[in-house]
């Protein structure tokens, strides 16, 4: 019981680890290589069957991609892409996808503005 809650948390920290990776590598991106979320949005078409149109989940197990953070986002596709995260259909969709599609998919997503109330 101990010793799956170490490697639990050791799982955490090395997922916080990657993700502070991307981000600094995000940052250091040339102007050039700026995120293109219009780009993205035309991309897009190919998520939309499960994230919808506007990226609200459209399936019951496909999370809402509206909103997230562009650093989150990119570092779970890359993620998707390496293998370090698994799912039966992630994993497939991510595999042929570069980093700029992955940095402009990213950014049409975290265009988007959610709003949150209470039902
Ligand atoms: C056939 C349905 C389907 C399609 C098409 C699809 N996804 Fe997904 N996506 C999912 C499901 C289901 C999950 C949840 C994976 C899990 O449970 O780990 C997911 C998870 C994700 C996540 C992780 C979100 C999070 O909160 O961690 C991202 C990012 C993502 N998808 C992006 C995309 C992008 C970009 C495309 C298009 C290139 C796409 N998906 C196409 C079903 C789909």
């Amino acid at each position: 019981m101990e010793r799956s809650a170490t490697v639990v948390s050791l799982g955490k920290q090395a997922r916080w680890r990657a993700s502070a990776v991307a981000a600094a590598a995000l940052l250091a991106l040339p102007p050039a290589w700026a995120a293109d979320a219009q780009a993205g949005q035309r991309k897009s078409q190919a998520c939309a069957v499960c994230h919808g149109q506007m990226g609200m989940g459209a399936v019951p197990d496909a999370p809402h991609l509206a909103g997230q953070p562009q650093t989150y986002l990119v570092a779970q596709l890359k993620a998707f892409r390496s293998g370090a995260r698994q799912h039966e259909v992630m994993s497939v969709i991510a595999k042929p996808l570069s980093d700029v599609d992955i940095a402009d998919l990213a950014a049409w997503y975290a265009s988007l503005e959610i709003e949150v109330k209470p039902r």
